[in-house]
């Protein structure tokens, strides 16, 4: 390392921090130019962009990793191209090559060296890649210039306690509709989230537990995570649905549960009034990596998993393996690690 920074690795939430650079890339043209990094941490964008009016802006998160070594890796950050490319799909944004994609992340951790958090402090550099619809533009349409950047800062554990479990109460609100853009990581998802998420937090709960929004009857998401639960016969099962946003550490989960851990998965209906089936349930996503889920509120009744403050050993060995891939500790599945260097 060649600069050092004085940051108290050991007690980092989820909270800015400015780091040296970021990158940014614009799209003119029908053509993205290079994109280089820059000091300046602010954008200067057209009032009339469609990122501020329409909501025509979407984002990604990711994370890198030190491990023990001394070096440096991204998890899966192919899955966070494609995903982004998903979500600019489905709101008429370009498309950034994988390449590209994949390339401004190591640019960006490369050039922020001194901000990964040291092995062994379980703190890492959370990266957020996101895609603006910017330019003079006033109708309700795609525009005509876009903007890509990627920052980064060093984050600590989205959920307090990092691997303590923490109770969700169930919203009645939704986060998105059924035919939405659920399955996009729009901003809308998120803005359309900050009013529950309020009200949970007021009556003491880390977060909301969205069902389908079609039924209401369905866990779909836990806050900005995906829903998991262990069955009492030891399946792992996690929700399927149109409108959740397909994690990519869940994804991840689902292979460690039965190549690692050898027990059954499925991805199926997760019903509420059907709590009793799970014996362990947590949380899962690049911020909240897995948080166990004590208990879930629902219509005055709180359903306990495992225990209110113990994690399930199930869950616990879920983490002991996703966390030893993406520090380097565990052999990972070909493909999941590219090394920054
Ligand atoms: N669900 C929502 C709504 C999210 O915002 C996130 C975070 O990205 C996730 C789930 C987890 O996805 P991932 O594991 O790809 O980070
Ligand atoms: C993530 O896990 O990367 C997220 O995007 C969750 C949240 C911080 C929005």
């Amino acid at each position: 390392m060649s600069k050092t920074v004085n940051i108290d690795w050991n007690n980092l939430g989820f909270s800015y921090i400015k780091t040296d650079l970021r990158y940014v890339s614009r799209w003119k043209d029908g053509q993205w130019d290079e994109g280089k990094l820059v000091e300046d941490n602010k954008l200067s964008i057209s009032e009339a962009s469609t990122a501020l009016h329409y909501g025509q802006q979407c984002f990604e998160g990711l994370k890198a990793y030190r491990t023990k070594q001394g070096k440096i890796q991204l998890f899966r950050p192919d899955r966070n191209a494609k995903r982004l490319n998903d979500s600019c799909k489905r709101i008429l944004m370009p498309e950034i090559p994988e390449e590209k994609f994949i390339d401004a992340c190591i640019q960006v951790v490369k050039a922020n060296e001194h901000y990964v958090p040291p092995y062994g402090t379980g703190a890492t550099l959370y990266l957020r890649p996101f895609v603006i619809g910017v330019g003079d533009n006033v109708g309700v349409k795609p525009a005509s210039e876009y903007i890509f950047c990627i920052f980064c800062l060093p984050v600590g554990p989205y959920f307090k306690g990092g691997m303590t479990p923490v109770n969700f109460i169930v919203s009645e609100y939704d986060r998105a509709a059924p035919y939405g853009t659920g399955a996009a990581k729009v901003g809308g998802n998120y803005a359309g989230s900050l009013y529950p998420h309020e009200l949970a937090a007021e009556k003491g709960f880390a977060d909301c537990i969205y069902l389908d929004p079609m039924t209401h009857t369905k866990i779909e998401e836990v806050g900005a995570a995906n829903f998991f639960g262990i069955t009492k016969d030891n399946q792992f099962i996690t929700p399927k649905s149109p409108s959740i946003l397909p994690s990519i550490t869940k994804y991840s989960l689902l292979h460690i549960a039965k190549e690692y851990l050898k027990i059954e998965v499925a991805e199926r209906d997760v019903h509420i009034n059907n709590l009793d089936e799970f014996k362990e349930a947590g949380a899962c996503g690049t911020a909240a990596v897995i948080t166990p889920i004590g208990g879930i509120q629902y219509k005055g009744d709180l359903h306990v998993f495992h225990s209110e403050t113990e994690v399930g050993p199930f869950t616990k060995k879920l983490y002991d393996t996703l966390y030893g891939i993406q520090f380097g500790d565990v052999e990972a599945p070909e493909g999941w690690i590219v090394e920054v260097k």
